[in-house]
């Protein structure tokens, strides 16, 4: 939905374009059944154990709800993406973590998503980092309506989550481009402090992360490349990402990739969409 009376960014009229040739002109080349095939596709839930040296005892065993890249927009009505937060909510998770990029162009209607998704009854709270896409239109709105509902939206900061005397540290960082700019973003963030947990948008805020020892880092952005070779889940149109789909590891920290419950463009081949349940148990 355009909005009138606001001059869209570069970045927001090139996202157009962009969304014209991949989506909405290449569905009315195909008189609609592009649209109709990928919305007929469902959502899958994907199950993940995790063996992070390092991750804090007392939460062994830690079930994290992933989700990002949901792209409410064109692709993802309101109520599928409402149906889709159910799908995660019934897997009952201890925490919820969405990795950005809740909106595909623009915000408005976004906001009973954002409520639905802050209902999820997580013990351990609900936290959100923005990704390039909430950015297109306006971070501000998108962040102001996540936290507005009850999501804790991490923009460059560090949530201390008690459980009786242990302590879990979770880091957010905003949208940053290039492992430059993440590495910027993760040292004024976090400084000196030890952080277990670190949500990026972009994976290639893992390098740093690493570096700092973070045990385990979460990120979505690239959708798996929404096509990939059978069986080859690295192998796909994310060229240029080194870490695109699934679980990677770096010396004795871990980088879990969700591929994304929404889509860019109206074809996933071999890349389902999927919600990741993500159990972290403590490998020392
Ligand atoms: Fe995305």
């Amino acid at each position: 939905m355009a909005r009138i009376g606001k001059k869209p960014s570069v970045r927001l009229r090139k996202a157009r374009i962009r969304h014209f040739l991949l989506t909405t002109g290449l569905n009315r080349l195909s008189r609609g059944w592009l649209y109709r095939r990928h919305h007929a596709e469902g959502v899958e839930i994907v199950e993940q154990e995790i063996i992070a040296a390092g991750w804090p005892k007392a939460f062994d065993g830690l079930r994290i709800g992933h989700i990002s890249d949901i792209h409410v927009g064109d692709l993802m009505s309101a109520d599928r993406a409402i149906e889709i937060v159910e799908q995660l909510a019934a897997a009952e998770p201890d925490m919820v973590c969405n990795t950005g990029d809740l909106v595909d162009l623009y915000w408005p209607g976004v906001e009973p998503v954002a409520e639905a998704i802050a209902a999820i009854k997580a013990p351990l709270g609900n936290f959100f980092v923005l990704g390039n896409h909430d950015e297109l239109d306006s971070g501000e709105d998108v962040d102001r309506i996540v936290s507005a509902a009850g999501t804790t939206v991490l923009h460059d900061d560090v949530a201390l989550i008690t459980r009786g005397e242990d302590r879990l540290r979770v880091g957010g960082i905003g949208w940053s481009r290039t492992p430059a700019q993440c590495r910027q973003r993760i040292d004024t963030t976090i400084g000196d402090e030890r952080v277990d947990l670190l949500l990026s948008h972009n994976p290639k805020a893992f390098d740093h992360a690493a570096a700092k020892n973070i045990p385990l880092t979460l990120s979505g952005h690239t959708h798996g490349g929404q096509i990939a070779r059978r069986n080859k889940p690295d192998a796909n149109l994310a060229v240029a990402y080194r870490r695109s789909a699934g679980l990677y590891e770096h010396g004795d920290c871990r980088l879990y990739v969700t591929v994304g419950a929404g889509s860019l463009f109206p074809i996933r081949w071999n890349v389902p969409a999927e919600i990741a349940i993500l159990t972290v148990r403590c490998g020392d």
